[in-house]
């Protein structure tokens, strides 16, 4: 029976299940991780070279597959093509760009270290699913070693126009080893748009109207598919962690203020230092509501070894200190922050207690925590989320508050809307949002993906069990 190969640069450690290290995807993908499925990553591991035979773990009669990078190539591979190129060019931020030819051979030979592993894992009439800006290049890497199975890619992040995306020095390389996929896909319409727009002023293609375009002789398939939450589950999750002894704590401490909250990690596309600067605009514009709210930040630290990225912590440390500076009283603390994680139950329940839900990144692919935040509210009693026009997840959730993360004015007003919404407003908006997180879930997620990947034409009859039930595929 075809089985499901998933690859992804990180790998949830089966042992981490509260918070696994792969975060969302471990989370988005659970539906399809039944027994026989296979997951392909990095270990996290650093050894003297990189390996091509991976170590096997078996949970749950799932197969988790992983590979050590070499000292060399974590740094040109994770540190530099992936996180300090194509991370800042794809979410349209040139000026953080940086390139480095010797960064892009270590990340060409990296994902060729993946479609070895991965090539002498799989059977012909396996499903190979390949995610994120870190493995462009596997697909055409597993086509030079003779696979021919059906595979696909699901970019997480946005794709940039071509105007950006040309910048990269590689771009047409790249650009053609990811079309050795057969199906493509993409966070939103506008990224797809993006790509495509790259596919026709670079590699002189005209696609079809329908996102398909030939190249090669082939055929390669574009598609839109927003990743989503098990919101069910994350509801259900909220609705105990409200009762734990931590939760308590929080709303205990907050005596009676109004809770704002945002978690992120501590990344530079998250735009945490305009949004200190709009709470701190807030503050200032609003004297009426000091002492009435209590804003608590958790970005969680990441990539501390990557350029860009200790610069921001200290900034952030910064400016938290000097807002609490300016504006605490003796019995009062307008912002908690904090860059610890937090299990994922102690953010579920803080979700629900939070009044507001502030996630305003300068650019994001999705960002579940949008998604999470609305999910987790009581639906009789619920928050108001304030969203970036920026995020993906904006193109769904359009009766969030939305504003433009560059405007401190329009934030802080937006957090004063937010804290005077008439219950009606809150309740109307909250139940068209949880509509949508109910219906853009994981599991429809994975479903469209895994159903566009079995119709690439060509390959004989299959079925895939997913999720508890069996999907047939067609010949
Ligand atoms: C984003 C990316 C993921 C990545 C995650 C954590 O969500 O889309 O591919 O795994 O950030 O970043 P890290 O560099 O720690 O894997």
């Amino acid at each position: 029976m075809a089985r499901l190969v998933i690859v992804a640069n990180r790998v949830p450690n089966p042992d981490e299940q509260g918070n696994p290290r792969a975060g969302g995807l471990a989370v988005a993908l659970g539906d399809v991780l039944v027994p026989g499925t296979i997951w392909l990553g990095w270990s996290g591991a650093r050894a003297a070279v990189t390996s091509t035979v991976p170590r096997i773990v078996e949970d749950r009669d799932v197969t988790y597959a992983t590979i050590d990078l070499g000292e060399a190539d974590y740094r040109s591979y994770y540190q530099g093509f992936s996180n300090g190129t194509l991370w800042p060019l794809l979410h349209m931020m040139p000026g953080l760009t940086t390139y480095h030819r010797e960064d892009y051979i270590g990340y060409r030979g990296v994902n060729r270290a993946f479609a070895q592993a991965l090539a002498a894992m799989v059977d012909a009439d396996d499903l190979i699913w390949i995610h994120d800006y870190q493995l462009l290049t596997v697909a055409a890497e597993l086509r030079a070693l003779g696979v021919q199975n059906r595979i696909g890619f699901f970019l997480h992040i946005p794709f940039a126009p071509p105007e950006i995306f040309e910048i990269l020095p590689p771009a047409k390389e790249v650009l053609r080893a990811l079309c050795a996929n057969d199906v493509i896909g993409f966070q939103t319409e506008g990224d797809r748009t993006a790509f495509l727009a790259c596919i026709k002023a670079l590699l002189e293609i005209e696609p079809l109207p329908d996102g398909r375009f030939p190249i090669d002789g082939r055929e390669v398939r574009t598609i839109v598919t927003p990743i989503g939450i098990d919101s069910e589950g994350f509801s259900r999750l909220a609705g105990r962690a409200v009762l734990r002894a931590e939760t308590r704590r929080m709303t205990e401490s907050l005596v009676g203020r109004a809770l704002m909250i945002g978690v992120d990690r501590l990344d530079y596309t998250k735009g945490l230092p305009g949004r200190f600067g709009a709470y701190e605009r807030f503050l200032a514009s609003y004297p009426q509501h000091r002492r009435k709210i209590s804003y608590l930040q958790i970005a969680a630290l990441s990539r501390s070894d990557v350029e860009h990225y200790d610069e921001l912590r200290n900034e952030l440390s910064h400016k938290a200190g000097d807002i609490n500076g300016a504006y605490s009283d003796f019995d009062w603390v307008p912002l908690r922050y904090m860059t610890r994680t937090a299990s994922r139950t102690a953010i579920a329940g803080l979700y629900r207690v939070a009044r507001i839900g502030l996630v305003t990144p300068l650019r994001d692919g999705m960002n579940l925590v949008a998604k999470e935040y609305v999910a987790a509210q009581n639906p009789a009693d619920p928050g108001v989320l304030i969203l970036s026009r920026f995020a993906g997840a904006a193109a769904e959730m359009t009766e969030a508050v939305l504003v433009n993360p560059f405007d401190v004015d329009e934030v802080a007003n937006a957090i004063h809307i937010a804290l005077t919404m008439s219950d009606d407003e809150r309740l109307s908006r909250h139940d068209a949002l949880l509509a949508k997180v109910y219906s853009s879930s994981a599991e429809a997620y994975c479903t469209s993906f895994v159903a566009a990947l079995r119709d690439v034409r060509g390959i004989p009859a299959i079925e895939l069990r997913y999720g508890g039930s069996t999907i047939k595929m067609r010949a």
